[in-house]
Formats: C-alpha cells, structure tokens, sequence
C-alpha cells in the first residue's frame, strides 16, 4: 500500500497536464484528461495519480490526514505565473485616466510617468512596506489558483534599491506559500539620473549590482527591457553576456511595441524565455519555434493598453514553438494578479484553444521557469499543488468567464484555499 497525507478522490475531470515538457504543436492540445481522477501525496509530493478504483486498492489515508471529496470539481496543476514584477510600491490609476482621455502607455513613458512613476514610488517605500503589499498580492494570487511565481525587481534602478526590492521577494517568498522564483531587472529602464549617460549606468549594473545580487543569491533570472529608447539589441547583448557570466539564467522583454528582433537574439543567447512578442517579426517566429527558448504571451497587456496589437499565438504554436501564457502583473502595463483570468484572455484574444491555453499557465509555464521536473503537472514525484475548481467540465473554465470557479488550493500537500476562504492562519500572517 502507498501510504498518503493529502487525498482527494473522484474528481470530474482531473487534468493532469503530464507528459513530456515542454510541449509543442499538437501535444498543446492534450491536457491529460482522467474522468474521475483521484490523486494523492505524502509530505508535500505527489504518489499516486489515477482512476479513482485504483486509488481504493492501492492508497492508504494516514490517520489525520487530508481528505477531499473531489465530486462536482475539475482538479488542475496550480497555476504558474512566470512573468511578474510583484515587489512595487504605489498605484498609477492617475496615468491609466489619461490613457482613457487618449494618451498611449509610450507618450506617457516620455513624459517622464511610467515605468518612472513607479520607480519614485518604490524608492521611497521602505522594504518591509514593500514585502507587505507583496504578500497582500500574493493572497489574490492564490485565491486565483496561482501556486509559484516568478517575481522580477527593476524599479530600484540603483545599487540600494534594487537590492531592497530583491530581499523584499526573499522575505515574501519565506512568509508565504506561494514559490517564489526572483529575478534582477536592474535593465527595466534608464534610471533618470543617468538619462544621458546609460552607459555609465550599464557598467554600475555590471560591476557592482550583479556581483551583489550573485554574492547573495538574490535572483535566478537577469532580465533586460530590449526595446526602442531603453535598451538596444547590442546594448542587451552585452548586458546579458555579462549576466550569463555571473551564472544568471536569461529572460527578456522582447518585441513588446518594435520589432528589434529581441526574440532572436534571446534564442541566440540561449534565454529561457523570450516575453511579450507583439511586434515579433516572422524570423523571430521562425527562430523560436527551432530553439528552447520559450514564447512567454501576455494578453492581459494588449488587453490593459486596449491596444488591437496581439501576439501571434496561432504562429508561434502552430510553427512548434514553445508557448507559455504570463499576468505581466505591474501597475502600469497589466495591474491583475490572475493568472486565471489571463488564461481565459489567451482563449479570447489570441484565439488559443483552452487546452492550449491550460497547458501554457501550467506545464510549459513551469519550463519557463526552469521548474518542469518539480511543478506544472499532476504527477508522481511532483509537488501536490492542486487547484479545485466548482465547474462541471474543464471547457466551463474558460466558457463562464468574469467570475472566479477556485474553491480549494492545496499547495506542497496543504490546504491553503477551503471552500474559497484563504486560511491565512496556517502561515502565519495575520
Ligand atoms: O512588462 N515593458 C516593460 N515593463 C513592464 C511594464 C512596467 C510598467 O509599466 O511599470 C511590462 O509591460
Ligand atoms: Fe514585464
């Protein structure tokens, strides 16, 4: 007999989303469907994932253990949400009005407001202000299904700063159960102090910020806003050499508005992934789909900007690339925390399939998070992080939109979501 902690049995459909990882083309379109799937851990592991008859023969339910009667749910991986910027302070309702009167994310950029409006905000914010609103953040996210993260910093855009943003993450990451992978955007813009002179601000970020973000193992990922009037292609290649050098894993913000061809030169470098993709040229498609580099798409940004500029999902997925779906969540390009949502917005404006769209917040999401052999599917050997939802078909999850189905959360084995209500308790928050 295997022996178990966690049960939940007889679920409606359980998706496992298992197989190989990453998945390309067709294998998008299998999320491992088990009518009446049952599944079951033992500290915080998955060891037993199949019909539920098996599961009467072969688990036994250790005495106090958890058991979840799955009649009525669609069972899914917890969701992975491999694009954030999580650790900022202040809110930008004020630009997102005068993007309502006309004005466009761009124009308000060279005003001097965005993405510099945020950086004020954050310089002032002490870290535990920002650890603070991080975990309040964290809570909607796992209310949304939402089980590891990643979390990018990159509105310090100085040695202390960016440091404190960094040790923020650390710290919400050790108060909460969501996973938190961090990464060092230093590159998210040209701090205003340097604005005529960002090659000095370049070699501060080489030579004294990433040797301190390295010493202290603060991020995973180096990632760069390669874009018209930030960071140039040769400047990003120089700057992620320099990273991958320190033993930083790559990601990038790339074709958001023009097409530089970052998408290649993120495949190139070897990136992990390669995010955004509006303006993606055709060789971009082409690079990608023959490359590991993942297409990480952001719908919730064309849908915040309501811009009618989309990422090329049918493309990039038909041509075999490697498609992830990410929130974006920052206060001024895409201000949600769910990933659940976005998933649904994946279905309705880049016209993926739901199966699609369900395997690009789990499985392949994991890959782009280098995380595909520890979460992302419901298999044994993986974490038992489960997402229940009150929906008779997994269709249903994409088909009754603008409402939120999750009703339990189980992440490493625990419940952390019941019947809806966040059990705040079990970690120690107040
Ligand atoms: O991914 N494009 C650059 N960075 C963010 C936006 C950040 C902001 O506006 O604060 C993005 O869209
Ligand atoms: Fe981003």
């Amino acid at each position: 007999m295997i022996t178990a902690d966690c049960v939940v049995s007889r679920c409606n459909q359980l998706l496992t989303c298992g197989g190989p990882i990453p998945k390309r083309g067709n294998d998008l379109k299998d999320v491992g469907v088990l009518t009446n799937g049952s599944i079951a851990s033992s500290e915080g592991r998955i060891v037993f994932v199949g019909k539920d008859e098996d599961l009467r023969k072969k688990v036994r339910l250790v005495d106090g253990g958890t058991f979840i009667d799955g009649q009525g749910y669609v069972g899914l991986p917890g969701l992975v949400d491999s694009h954030t910027h999580l650790p900022f302070a202040g809110s930008r309702e004020k630009e997102f009005q005068l993007r309502l009167e006309g004005y466009t994310y761009q124009q308000l950029a060279e005003k001097g407001m965005g993405i510099q409006t945020t950086v004020e905000a954050t310089r002032q914010a002490t870290r535990e202000e920002i650890v603070k609103l991080s975990l309040e953040r964290l809570d909607s996210m796992i209310s949304l299904g939402t089980t590891t993260i990643e979390a990018k910093s990159g509105y310090g855009l100085n040695i202390e700063d960016e440091l404190k943003q960094l040790y923020a993450i650390r710290q919400a990451n050790n108060s909460h159960p969501i996973d938190i992978l961090p990464t060092f955007m230093g590159a998210h813009e040209i701090p205003k102090e340097y604005t005529s002179r960002k090659e000095d601000y370049m070699e501060l970020l080489i030579q004294e910020i990433l040797p301190r973000v390295r010493e202290n193992q603060l991020a995973d990922f180096f990632d760069v806003f390669c874009e018209q009037g930030v960071y140039s292609i040769e400047e990003t290649r120089y700057m992620i050499r320099a990273a991958k050098a320190e033993g930083f894993k790559i990601k990038l913000h790339a074709d958001e508005f023009s097409p530089l061809n970052g998408a290649v030169l993120a495949a190139e470098e070897g990136a992990v992934s390669a995010d955004h993709l509006v303006a993606i040229t055709e060789e971009g498609i082409d690079t990608l789909a023959d490359s590991s580099t993942v297409a990480t798409l952001l719908p919730g940004v064309s849908f915040f900007l309501m811009s009618d500029k989309k990422a090329p999902a049918r493309r990039l997925i038909d041509r075999g690339a490697i498609v992830a779906v990410a929130t974006d969540f920052n206060p001024g390009s895409s201000m949600t925390e769910s990933l659940f949502f976005v998933m649904q917005l994946a279905v309705f404006t880049l016209k993926m399939s739901v199966e699609e769209s369900i395997n690009a917040v789990t499985a392949n999401a994991s890959y782009a998070l280098t995380r595909d052999q520890e979460i992302g599917s419901l298999e044994v050997g993986k974490k038992m992080d489960l997402v229940l939802c009150r929906v008779p078909h997994y269709l249903t999850l994409v088909y009754h939109f603008g409402i939120n189905p999750i009703k339990h959360v189980i992440k490493s084995g625990k419940v952390v979501l019941r019947d809806g209500v966040l059990l705040t308790d079990e970690y120690g928050e107040a």
